[in-house]
């Protein structure tokens, strides 16, 4: 069973007109009487193969929305669709199992999707090559470098073989040029396999840098404020002007948000 790997034609094979769509979805935290309203009346559609970016401030509920689209807990109300079924998952920590090798890691989520154990060696290793780490199969999580850790965990995602990722800021613990590697990296992989992104980031540059479109949040509770389409030509780089440009311009609508929220 290989992955596939051509991009869809405009849909994923669902049919469906999108890849997750939110409709009014809402969050409270807190017992009944006490509660905090975290995400309020959210509406978002993916469509199939879009990359899209989800910026706001620390604490607006960007990762409450993102373990809702992955089912990990339940909204308060509205409804969640993802009709290619149950996405796949990248944190900012890589989450990796220590006491497996790199190869290993990948051959675990294969063997959950039921791939048989014949082929799993072959695909883990295909799928090292694809984010660049061929050769590492062997390897043990704390002999690979930060950055290789998050390729590897970008492989085992992939190895899922889903057709929503879901990124809970992955690169975020990464230096500056690890970081711009891994977007060139990710923009490679996104336009190869043809998967929907949706990315979780409060790091504009990087938001603007990678998405189709950048959708910004306010806080307490995050609401959709307001969202931009990124027509500049990929590949892109973090410090291209037209990158410049579109990143002061949502700096500035991001800063009004936090004004206006009372936050630092
Ligand atoms: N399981 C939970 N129980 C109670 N409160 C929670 C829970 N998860 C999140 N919260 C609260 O919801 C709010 C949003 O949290 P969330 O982690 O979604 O923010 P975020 O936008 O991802 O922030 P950051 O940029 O710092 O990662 C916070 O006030 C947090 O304390
Ligand atoms: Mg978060």
């Amino acid at each position: 069973m290989a992955i596939a790997l051509s991009k869809p034609d405009s849909e994923d094979g669902t049919g469906s007109p999108f890849a997750v769509r939110l409709d009014r979805v809402s969050k409270s935290f807190g017992r009944p009487g006490k509660q905090q309203l975290v995400l309020d009346d959210i509406s978002l559609d993916v469509a199939p193969g879009e990359f899209v970016t989800l910026l706001g401030a620390s604490g607006c509920g960007k990762s409450t929305l993102l373990n809702l689209t992955a089912g990990l807990d339940a909204a308060s109300a509205g409804a969640i669709s993802v009709p290619g079924g149950r996405p796949a998952l990248m944190f900012q920590d890589h989450a990796l199992f220590p006491w497996l090798t790199a190869g290993r890691n990948i051959e675990l989520a294969l063997r959950l999707r039921g791939v048989p154990k014949a082929e799993r060696r072959e695909e883990a290793d295909r799928l090292l090559t694809l984010v660049r780490l061929s050769g590492a199969h062997d390897k043990r999580v704390h002999e690979l470098s930060g950055g290789m850790r998050q390729r590897v965990a970008l492989a085992r995602a992939l190895a899922q073989d889903s057709q929503l990722l879901l990124m809970d800021e992955p690169f975020a613990a990464l230096d500056a040029i690890t970081r711009d590697v891994l977007h060139e990296e990710l923009t490679r992989i996104w336009n190869e396999t043809g998967v929907s992104v949706l990315f979780v980031t409060h790091n504009v540059r990087e938001a603007v840098r990678l998405a189709q479109r950048v959708i910004l949040l306010t806080s307490r509770p995050g609401r959709i404020a307001h969202e931009w389409r990124v027509d500049i030509e990929q590949p892109r780089r973090i410090e291209d002007a037209e990158v410049s440009a579109l990143s002061v311009e949502i700096t500035e609508r991001l800063r009004e948000e936090i004004r206006r929220h009372g936050q630092q």
